[in-house]
């Protein structure tokens, strides 16, 4: 244990020293960007949309305000494993935005009880004693989303040039956009990759939230006032070699006032990740607070269902052995071109 001990000091000693130097923070760009965290999660509720023909060409309910104007360069379903993802090139802030939907389990209540239950049973490949969940590490790592989104990006980059990334997602789409972006950084060497996400569950120990944070000094994750699953797995602080530990940076969204003047407040949290006077300071009791951030909806349109809907049969995709679809378009390709556009990713 005396041995352990000392190498647990002696990592963290290294992530120290990796780490400085690498604080991008500047007097410039706050750490937190309110009307980016509203675009972000207008792009996360968009994913949620069921009908592949209008999430594809942009023209889904969700799809407008905020992001009007948006370019879907690559949309991506597993269907095996009943998940979504696409990435597209946002003009408005010249960069790539990756998002990645959350669960369609038929009860979200069911999906939640689950949570209490995830082992830290997976080592995160490279990083000694990081662990992590294996099924959150799998979902973007062993499917069809992960070759998908590199796609995307790589498209968008050759067009677009070397533009910004920003990975987002909600729940467990907010786990897989976590993976995702440390993927971008660790595995591919891109630079600029921004990580926000809404309502996330843990996904790793400390020492793995550590490296994270060395790697992705300025991860958001939202949180929503008593939202249950920011609260899971849960977080055992007397037990620090076996517990769950979020990465920094949390910004809890609550309401606070007294009588009839309430607000809400978007409270920046310490640089920990588990920051005791931000959500962990109440008690994670709320579904509803899990399915709506800064007002904005992220419940399913058809939880429950992976079944694969369009409206429009001049729709042409891929589709692999495992029943996975891909829609894939030129980068700069308008929406009226798209039809007559040859679709397949060539
Ligand atoms: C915040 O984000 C918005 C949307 O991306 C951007 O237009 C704005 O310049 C950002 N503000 C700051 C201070 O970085
Ligand atoms: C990924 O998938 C392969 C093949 O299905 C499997 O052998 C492997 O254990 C999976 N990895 C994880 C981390 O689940
Ligand atoms: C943060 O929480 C601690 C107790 O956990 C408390 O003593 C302290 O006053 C709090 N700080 C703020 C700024 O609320």
């Amino acid at each position: 244990m005396e041995r352990r001990g000392w190498l647990q000091a002696a990592v963290l000693l290294c992530l120290l020293l990796l780490c400085s130097g690498r604080e991008f923070k500047t007097e410039h760009t706050p750490i937190y960007n309110s009307t980016l965290a509203r675009t972000l999660a207008e792009y996360t509720s968009a994913v949620y949309t069921a009908d592949l023909t209008q999430l594809f060409t942009w023209t889904c309910e969700r799809c407008g305000d905020l992001t009007e104007g948006f370019e879907v360069i690559e949309l991506i379903v597993d269907v095996k494993n009943c998940l979504q993802a696409y990435v597209g090139f946002a003009s408005d802030m010249n960069a790539a935005v990756v998002v990645f939907r959350g669960t369609q389990h038929t009860s979200i209540q069911n999906w939640i009880e689950d949570l209490f239950w995830k082992q830290l049973d997976l080592d995160y490949p490279g990083m000694p004693q990081a662990k992590v969940h294996s099924g959150f590490y799998s979902a973007y790592h062993n499917t069809t989303l992960r070759n998908g989104v590199v796609n995307g990006i790589q498209k968008a980059r050759e067009v677009y040039g070397n533009i910004p990334i920003m990975v987002t997602g909600h729940s467990m789409g907010g786990a897989m956009a976590s993976f995702c972006a440390l993927d971008l950084v660790v595995n591919y060497g891109l630079n600029d990759v921004t990580l926000m996400t809404f309502g996330q569950p843990r996904i790793g120990n400390a020492v793995f939230a550590s490296y994270f944070k060395c790697h992705l000094p300025n991860a958001i994750r939202v949180t929503n006032d008593h939202d249950i699953v920011p609260h899971l797995p849960p977080y055992y602080h007397y037990f620090p070699q076996k517990t769950y530990h979020h990465f920094p940076r949390e910004v809890w969204v609550h309401t606070v006032g007294v009588g009839n003047i309430v607000y809400s407040i978007e409270q920046i949290c310490d640089e920990s990740g588990e920051d005791p006077n931000c959500s962990r300071s109440v008690s994670g009791n709320s579904v509803q607070d899990h399915i709506e951030y800064l007002g904005i909806s992220m419940h399913g349109e058809s939880p429950g269902t992976c079944r694969i809907v369009t409206a429009d049969s001049t729709l042409q995709y891929k589709m692999d052995k495992d029943g996975s679809i891909v829609l894939s378009k030129k980068p700069g390709l308008s929406v009226d071109q798209l039809h007559s556009a040859h679709w397949a990713n060539s």
